[in-house]
């Protein structure tokens, strides 16, 4: 049988690294696929830089691929069945993925931040058009999470995901912590590995994080992409303060994203957050990602794996050409639906504001060292319904000549609902011995 034809719009980390992994494994893809999968056609901006790269991957096999610098005329390319969407972004990968989708194309991308934002309209036109849009690699990287979610979990009621599903950002947090690098020098050293977004704010600031969240929350119960409503917060304003003193407390500070089913909706949020230290996810370090899964009738699982770069990445990229390739002669109404559940049996469960959402919190204040301070702040938490799992003050640095100093109290409540937290720390603000502004940390307990 003819190889089936790919068009590969892009090739930078993903796109040459999809490639290569096509290249070096072609027999094995081949018995597995039940046919050859070819990259016939690539567009870049720049078809000199991409012909250097394809030689230097496999310089006998580069000649054959045709590089352009027009991604229209490969998108519209009636000999090419899928597209494969390796640019990133919302702009023009958008257009073109819609104009492959019109023109009866599958699609495989790797894109999240498209899905995240835009993965309705998408899904529709794909329906409508009767073709696929894969996307493995846009959550997690190597980490078949799309796959266990959507196909492997499918008898179960989904309960909570939480993970580290930023590569980046996770590199960041390690080699602070384990390294003592500063911020940027770990940023810039993720982005020469190739694991940060073209824009690295979106690593940084948690909203390549959220667009991950948001695609899981939708296929773990049903409901649309919905990222407008996910509330995202990410680690540039973390302190290092507030790392060492989590770990004095037994905890981590990790970027997790959680998607959780609750009585009153779905909880939907990427934050800075505490994770008890013995916790599996607590160790996941450098750009690997984990995912916690909870389903009422598997129980807790884990996954594990390269979460960015080039072939953890062009992992998940090619399962999906793999899978496209099986199934694209498949009846549409008989395939895996997108997003796992029917699309006329998706829900309008709400995504819960913030203030809505139920956790445990690590609240941080500097305080006069005086009589009766600890008393006004226990009254006020008691006041608003918060208990205090634990209590740490830290000795005054600096002391006046009346022996009187300043001092760190950290505090961490048991679960509670997060309005009541803001509240309580509106009245502890207030107090006149208290001389900083709260910080205030999530925390899950993961058990
Ligand atoms: P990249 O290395 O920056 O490559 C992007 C490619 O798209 C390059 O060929 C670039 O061309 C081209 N491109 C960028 N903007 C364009 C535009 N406006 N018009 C035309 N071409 C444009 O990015 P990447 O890391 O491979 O990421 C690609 C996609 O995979 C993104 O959606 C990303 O979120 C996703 N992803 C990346 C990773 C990872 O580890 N890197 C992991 C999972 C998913 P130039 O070379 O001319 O700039
Ligand atoms: N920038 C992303 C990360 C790439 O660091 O996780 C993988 O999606």
């Amino acid at each position: 049988m003819e190889p089936i034809k790919v068009g590969l719009l892009g090739f930078g980390t993903v796109g040459c690294g999809t490639y290569t992994v096509l290249r070096r494994n072609q027999e094995e893809i081949k018995r597995r696929a039940g046919r050859g999968i070819e990259i016939a056609r690539i567009a870049v901006r720049d078809p000199a830089k991409a012909r250097t790269a394809l030689a230097s991957v496999d310089a006998a096999d580069a000649g054959s691929v045709e590089v352009t610098s027009d991604f229209n005329a490969v998108v519209d390319d009636p000999s090419i069945d899928i597209v494969a969407e390796m640019i990133g972004g919302t702009g023009i990968a958008r257009e073109l993925v819609l104009r492959a989708i019109a023109n009866r194309k599958h699609v495989v991308t790797a894109n999240k931040a498209l899905l995240a934002v835009h993965g309705t309209e998408i899904f529709e036109a794909a329906h409508a058009n009767g073709v696929m849009v894969a996307f493995e690699a846009a959550v997690a990287g190597g980490i078949p999470i799309i796959k266990a979610l959507r196909e492997g979990l499918t008898a179960n009621r989904i309960e909570y995901i939480a993970g580290i599903i930023n590569g980046t950002t996770n590199y960041i947090l390690s080699e602070m912590r384990d390294r003592g690098l500063d911020f940027a020098t770990a940023l810039k050293a993720a982005q020469a590995l190739g694991y940060a977004e073209a824009d690295p704010t979106f690593d940084i600031e948690g909203v390549d994080a959220a667009h991950k969240a948001t695609i899981m929350s939708a296929i773990a119960f049903g409901v649309p992409v919905q990222f407008d409503k996910a509330y995202v917060e990410g680690i540039s304003r973390l302190a290092a303060i507030d790392i060492r003193y989590a770990e004095e407390l037994g905890y981590r500070i990790k970027l997790l994203g959680i998607a959780r089913r609750t009585a009153k909706g779905i909880e939907l949020r990427v934050h800075p957050t505490l994770i008890p230290a013995k916790r599996l996810l607590a160790n996941v370090e450098g750009a690997m990602n984990a995912v916690v899964v909870h389903g009422d009738a598997v129980g807790t699982t884990l996954y594990y794996g390269k979460g960015a770069g080039a072939e953890p990445t062009a992992s998940a990229v090619v399962a999906d050409l793999v899978d496209v390739t099986r199934l694209h002669t498949a009846d549409p109404e008989h395939r895996v639906p997108h997003l796992a559940f029917q699309r006329d049996r998706l829900s309008d469960t709400p995504i819960l504001p913030i203030d809505e959402v139920t956790s445990g919190y690590y609240l941080r204040l500097r305080v006069a060292d005086v009589t009766g301070v600890l008393a006004d702040i226990t009254r006020i938490l008691a006041a608003a319904g918060i208990s205090i799992d634990a209590l740490l003050q830290k000795e005054s640095e600096q002391v006046d000549d009346h022996g009187k100093g300043e001092t760190d109290i950290i505090l961490i409540t048991h679960e509670t609902v997060e309005k009541n937290v803001n509240a309580a720390i509106s009245g502890i603000e207030a107090l006149r011995t208290v001389v900083s502004k709260v910080t205030k940390l999530r925390m899950e307990a993961l058990n």
